[in-house]
């Protein structure tokens, strides 16, 4: 897989270790960065140009593994279950009523067990989980899954004096995985619902916000295989397939869903498996 960086970035002689293994993984150069950061941000870019000619690279530092992009725009993200704004949506975010929750088949005490097969950056599976919900996630592209993978390091060593945040990443179990293949080879009895939210081309210069969807894209290019991976997951035993689109997006399939809900800016297409 064209993975569109060469070099990881570490700050800190403390991170070698971590940063070798993390750079192993993905068959990444490690290099030793300026021992603190700069707070330049001019100098950093140089610096980290001076490291690698690509437009990403993966940088470790004390606050964890970021996602860098130095060009267009200079940019990091990384995996923070613990971040204000994943904090807010775990308070506020409507809890078991929220269209996520419905749409996978959360109600009174039911807290079905689901296989997120594309699961990014963990949010919508940090969301189930902190609701109840037992979440596999499979991630196909190893950058984005050892980003995920740092994400779920760093939450298990806050979680120490965080019942509620122990809790929710007890519930999450993370693969390496090609959804398809998984799909052919492995026993789906135990699981309630598929869920799926494959990435959907941004319109360009759309908000600040969407910096992050926008870095992803560039990462991992046209994903033109999301029809035929809802294909696969409605041939499944498993009895819900649910399908993660912007509100306007044109379904995935040409079989028409048995219920869409449908939010402001998303959608969920729900297809029911009756056996
Ligand atoms: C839009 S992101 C998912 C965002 C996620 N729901 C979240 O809340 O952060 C889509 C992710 O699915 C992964 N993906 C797409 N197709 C896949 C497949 N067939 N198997 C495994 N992962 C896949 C992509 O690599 C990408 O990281």
């Amino acid at each position: 897989m064209d993975i569109k960086l060469d070099s990881l970035v570490y700050h800190g002689a403390h991170l070698l270790e971590s940063a070798q293994d993390y750079a192993d993984e993905v068959s990444l150069n490690c290099v030793e960065g300026t021992a603190l950061e700069s707070r330049q941000k001019k100098e950093l870019i140089r610096h980290y140009e001076s490291i690698s000619k690509q437009a990403l690279i993966l940088v470790l530092n004390q606050e964890g593994l970021h996602l860098q992009m130095l060009r267009p725009s200079f940019y990091r993200i990384k995996v923070d279950f613990c971040d204000p704004q994943m904090r807010y949506r775990i308070s506020k975010g409507g809890g078991r009523g929220q269209m996520i929750a419905k749409a996978l088949g959360v109600k009174n005490n039911l807290n079905p067990n689901v296989l997120d097969a594309t699961a990014g950056l963990g949010k919508d599976a940090f969301v189930l989980a902190s609701l109840g919900c037992s979440v596999k996630m499979l991630e196909r592209n190893p950058v984005i899954h050892l980003l995920l993978r740092d994400g779920i390091k760093r939450a298990q060593s806050s979680a120490a004096n965080d019942e509620l945040l122990k809790q929710t990443i007890d519930r999450l179990t993370l693969l390496k995985s090609e959804a398809l293949e998984y799909f052919g080879q492995s026993n789906l009895r135990s699981i309630d619902a598929i869920f799926l939210d494959p990435m959907f081309p941004e319109p360009e210069k759309r908000a600040q916000v969407k910096k992050e969807m926008q870095m992803l894209q560039y990462l991992l290019g046209d994903q033109l295989d999301a029809s035929e991976l809802l294909t696969a997951a409605c041939s499944t035993e498993v009895a819900r397939v649910v399908v993660k689109r912007p509100r306007i997006a044109p379904s995935l399939s040409d079989k028409a869903p048995d219920t869409i809900m449908e939010g402001k800016s998303n959608r969920y297409d729900i297809y029911f498996n009756l056996g």
